[in-house]
């Protein structure tokens, strides 16, 4: 007898309906593969929404996280640990940052990075008191903290979560001119993905986080990238903004940093900004704790052979390759850079739900965002032949 039914069901009666899962049950998983509770296998292509960068249970991560689990697993930030210091200069190393401020989940590290661009705003800027405002877009997803969604535009994200945080000013993204248009004297910070992956892989236009850049270090106000879902290898090189060469005065990273072992999430940043908190000023319990070092240390590691920005780079040309030979064949766009990619499926064919339990059907698990397009993330560890099988299924998928 099949264990998926009654395992989905138990999962159904005992949890709040905050998500939509698959109808599948996964039980063991390595590389790019996972394996259901009947012994059923799936390509992989959400990756943990990028937290599984470096695939399933990576041997390097593995070892680190055993070796660490059988030492020192946690110590609070009241003591330091001798993880600490490693992780932290090999990550500000990689972001070429001075500073790192450890936190767990991405979310967390938004809500560090809002707070100290207020404070930045405050005593560095001069902000009169209160006052600070932060420039966020249009369709931006920072996680599901109160003051996170209060400045989401999405309705599902953000409605009956009221009374909501103020400070916020949103403006259509790429759109530079209205970007600079709501400036003020008050705005300390613009927070933004450079590439807007949960609302569908949508790339920045040409020149725009340039312009950005331009724009913020002309008015003194501070770019805090959210690369939490599109850095780390994911797009090709180890952050999206890289890509256009632009430097934001803060990264916010997370989902991969744990290695899709433990949450792991920091800010990084120069003295200058993240030298504004003091103790007391802000902290958690779990925030860069040794297991959580020990973990992020093997990514930064293995991000600074340059092994994945590579495979995510090259994989990705194939990817989009693939995916491009399906335009007019129930594909109506698709946007590629690196291993990420959005497609929108022509909606008079099916819905991007649809599709994802048609692809699951197939043995390849991908996940929908609004409306028809999906989203395919793949481990960066997946083989060519593997992204070529991913391809041929979504193009049977769409033939019907
Ligand atoms: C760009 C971005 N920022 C922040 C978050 C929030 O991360 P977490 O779910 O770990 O809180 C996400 C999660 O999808 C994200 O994609």
């Amino acid at each position: 007898m099949l264990r998926t039914p009654s395992a989905v069901r138990d999962a159904e009666r005992y949890t709040a309906h905050n998500y939509h899962p698959l109808p599948v049950v996964i039980s063991s998983a390595e590389g790019s593969w996972l394996t259901d509770v009947d012994g059923r296998r799936y390509l992989d292509c959400l990756a943990g929404y990028s937290a599984l960068n470096f695939g399933h249970r990576h041997p390097e991560l593995i070892r680190a996280a055993h070796e660490q689990l059988d030492r020192l697993t946690l110590t609070s930030r009241a003591f330091i640990h001798d993880q600490f210091a490693d992780f932290c200069r090999e990550l500000a190393t990689l972001c070429g940052k001075e500073l790192v401020l450890p936190m767990n989940t991405g979310a967390e590290a938004v809500e560090t990075g809002i707070k100290v661009a207020r404070k930045w705003g405050y005593q560095v800027k001069g902000v009169a008191p209160g006052r600070a405002n932060i420039i966020v877009a249009e369709g931006n997803f920072h996680g599901r903290t109160t003051t996170v969604v209060s400045f989401s535009t999405d309705e599902d994200a953000r409605a009956d979560f009221g009374p909501y945080t103020p400070g916020f000013t949103v403006v259509p993204y790429g759109d530079l001119a209205a970007l600079e248009a709501a400036i003020d004297g008050n705005t300390v910070a613009v927070l933004l993905e450079p590439i807007q992956g949960e609302q569908g892989v949508v790339l920045p236009p040409e020149g725009y986080l340039p312009g950005v850049r331009r724009v913020c270090t002309e008015r003194n106000v501070l770019f805090v990238a959210d690369e939490i879902q599109s850095g780390l290898g994911r797009t090709g090189r180890t952050f999206a903004c890289d890509h256009e060469g632009v430097v934001p005065d803060m990264y916010l990273l997370g989902k991969a940093l744990g290695g899709g072992i433990v949450p792991v999430s920091a800010v990084a940043a120069d003295a200058d900004v993240l030298g504004v908190l003091k103790p007391g000023q802000h902290g958690s319990t779990f925030g860069g704790n040794p297991l959580a070092c020990a973990v992020g240390t093997g990514v930064v590691r293995l991000l600074a052979t340059g092994e994945f920005q590579r495979r995510s780079a090259e994989l990705g040309e194939r990817l989009r390759a693939g995916l491009e030979g399906l335009l007019g064949k129930g594909l109506v766009a698709v946007r590629v850079r690196g291993l990420w990619a959005g497609v929108d499926i022509d909606p008079a064919l099916m819905t991007g739900r649809q599709a994802c339990e048609r692809l699951m059907e197939r043995g390849v698990l991908a996940k929908d965002t609004h409306g028809s397009t999906i989203r395919l993330a793949p481990p960066l560890v997946i083989t060519a032949d593997e992204i070529d099988h991913a391809v041929a299924q979504l193009a049977a998928v769409l033939a019907g």
